[in-house]
């Protein structure tokens, strides 16, 4: 079988960034992360965005070398290939975040509406900073000014899957990322 390619729902795609270069670009955001928050009396909260963000936070968090917690929320608002543009809490955040610094987590930001609704939620329980980290970034579709603090890979208007990233549910386990080939 030729992995390079994958079909998924009667879609194939091919592979777009190998897992070397996603590592890579990890790695860099790690760097970032320990430089911000060397300070001992910080002990950042890391907000991953459920479900996507996943296996990104699973490997950003082991290359981070300070005291941090761990939380999550789940959010939807994608169907298919295109975004519904209506967000769903579907698991609220169950820490206490006020006075302290939090990261937000997401796997990638495309038109912005999924951080946007984060920045909105989180702000109103009064943290002392956010910061926003995201494997991936669309900054031509990306339609808010809030800056994107922390982006791993900046790609263009393409549809990816893999790494924790998904067409209709599949594909999160596929540790390259791929393309659709059409
Ligand atoms: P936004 O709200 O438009 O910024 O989209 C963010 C969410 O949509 C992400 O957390 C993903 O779940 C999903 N999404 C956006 N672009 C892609 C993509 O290229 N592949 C898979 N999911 C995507
Ligand atoms: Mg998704």
């Amino acid at each position: 079988m030729d992995s390079s390619k994958v079909t998924l729902h009667g879609r194939q795609f091919r592979v777009m960034i190998p897992d070397t270069e996603i590592d890579k670009a990890i790695q860099k955001v790690a760097d970032k992360l320990n430089a911000r928050f060397s300070s001992p009396d910080s002990r950042p909260i890391f907000i991953g965005v459920l479900k996507g963000s996943v296996l990104f936070l699973a490997d950003l968090v082991r290359k981070t070398s300070f005291l941090s917690e761990m939380e999550f929320v789940r959010i939807s608002s994608y169907e298919g290939t295109s975004s519904t543009g209506k967000i769903t809490l579907n698991i609220p955040l169950s820490a206490d975040i006020e006075g302290r610094d939090v990261v937000i987590v997401e796997d990638i930001v495309d038109t912005g509406e999924s951080i946007n609704f984060m920045l909105s939620y989180l702000k109103e329980k009064n943290p002392r900073s956010i910061s926003v980290c995201t494997l991936f970034f669309k900054p031509d579709k990306y339609r808010y000014t809030h800056p994107i603090d922390y982006p791993a890979l900046t790609i263009g208007n393409e549809f990816i899957v893999g790494y924790g990233l998904d067409y209709d549910q599949l594909g999160r386990n596929l540790k390259d990322v791929y393309v659709l080939d059409e």
